[in-house]
């Protein structure tokens, strides 16, 4: 086998054949596709697409390229839920500890930001102390133990993705169905879970910008997890906005406590109980009562012990950004636009992301929401403040927001979104 001639037929717009695919997985995974190679295949996939079999065997090679772990041990059903990514989403930290708190064991593989949107172990490394980085003995004490866990995924588990995906990130390819769906799914069945609830999200923070690609990049991974055995569905949600009232990592973690304290905003608890349901659903515990585990603390009583298990300390006041900048409404009227991605860029700007995988984030930069879309404002109001560690960055996040917070006229009809546009 050469990989010119897989690049080709690919180019040529050809379907892979399986022999194709395996080979050309195992070689780039071993080093013996170049980056320069596999680039100029990632391209052609993304210009010419790919089937629903060549992407099954896409996927079937990039499990098989590295470990597949195994819960068998585990007394509890396994459920896990992965969101396609997006701003002020910080639905993990609630919903895992939520669903540990009815039954299920929630192994939570998670990553960490890139570009404008967030990365949950970013967030969670603001509390002092906890670790992301577990090896598989410890992830599974701590699930375990706590029934819930959020860990940095390791070396072993799909590392063909893992190499594909750093590919992508810099040669313009990640935003092509058939390589988020297999990049996705191929870690969370190596990872082994027993069912799977995927929130894809829709709208201008997500990489699905319209809710027909959204659906189509859903039926994929749903069949891709049904097909190896995992019990899988999928939400379509809005990311139109950003989540709730905060984008940035010490911030989310604030709202994603006071969402287990009991209150928090109505979006992120609606969004939290619906993906609840969905997890409790698929691992068989349809008689769970999500809502009750809030309003009862046990829920709460579960994230202190996940984070404590992970060496962080629930109680340590949280970082604070040395300087902070509040926008104003330039008028009165009703606010129809507070845009995901404006506020995703702002944020990342002043420092809550990251531009290249080895740079720092600042626990305390991010942006607070004092509105939502639909919103009656009034002139001089505060919208919104900007947090950061390095002040000099304020223009450049403010520019971010430019043409992103719309305010129409007093008494305009405006309904917004709503969070759940689909199942
Ligand atoms: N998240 C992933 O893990 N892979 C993708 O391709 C996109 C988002």
């Amino acid at each position: 086998m050469d990989v010119i001639s897989v690049i080709r037929a690919k180019r040529d717009q050809q379907e892979l054949t399986p022999e194709q695919i395996d080979w050309v997985i195992d070689a780039y995974t071993r080093g013996e596709v170049a980056h320069e190679q596999m680039s100029a295949l990632a391209m052609a996939v993304f210009l010419n697409g790919m089937n629903r079999t060549e992407i099954a065997r896409w996927t079937a090679a990039m499990i098989a390229s590295g470990e597949r772990m195994d819960f068998a041990t585990l007394a509890r059903p396994t459920a896990d839920k992965h969101s396609t990514g997006g701003v002020g989403d910080k639905i993990t930290l609630p919903l895992a500890p939520l669903v540990a708190a009815c039954g299920a064991a929630v192994p939570q593989l998670s990553g960490r930001g890139l570009g404008h949107t967030g990365g949950t172990l970013d967030k969670l490394e603001a509390i002092p102390g906890w670790r992301a980085l577990l090896s598989n003995a410890e992830m599974l004490d701590v699930l375990d133990r706590v029934g819930s866990v959020i860990c940095a995924a390791g070396d072993g588990l799909a590392p063909a993705d893992k190499k594909l995906y750093a590919l992508r990130d810099v040669t313009g390819t990640v935003e092509a169905i058939p390589l988020i769906a297999s990049s996705i799914m191929s870690k969370k069945i190596a990872e082994g879970t027993g069912s799977l609830v995927l929130d894809v999200k829709v709208g201008s923070g997500a990489f699905m910008k319209n809710i027909e690609d959204a659906r189509e990049l859903a039926t994929t991974m749903v069949e891709l997890g049904t097909d190896h055995g995992v019990r899988t569905s999928a939400l379509l949600t809005d990311m139109s906005t950003p989540l709730g009232l905060t984008a940035g990592n010490a911030l989310e973690v604030r709202e994603s406590v006071e969402v287990l304290a009991g209150g928090g905003p109505a979006d992120v608890v609606e969004l939290t109980l619906a993906l609840a349901r969905e997890m409790l659903d698929a691992a068989g515990l349809k008689d769970a009562d999500p809502a009750k585990a809030l309003a009862d603390g046990s829920a709460m009583d579960h994230w202190r012990r996940m984070i404590q298990a992970q060496g962080g300390d629930p109680d340590a006041p949280l970082p604070v950004a040395r300087e902070q900048h509040t926008v104003n409404a330039s008028s009165s009227g009703v606010l129809t636009t507070l845009d995901a991605y404006a506020v995703g860029v702002s944020a990342w700007r002043l420092g809550a992301g990251r531009a290249r995988k080895e740079d720092p984030v600042q626990a305390g930069a991010g942006i607070e929401l004092h509105a939502k879309p639909g919103d009656e404002v009034k002139e001089g109001q505060p919208l919104l403040t900007l947090h950061t560690d390095t002040p000099e960055k304020f223009p450049y996040a403010l520019e971010a927001l430019d043409g992103g917070v719309l305010i129409a006229p007093p008494g305009t009809d405006f309904t917004p979104n709503p969070v759940i546009l689909d199942r």
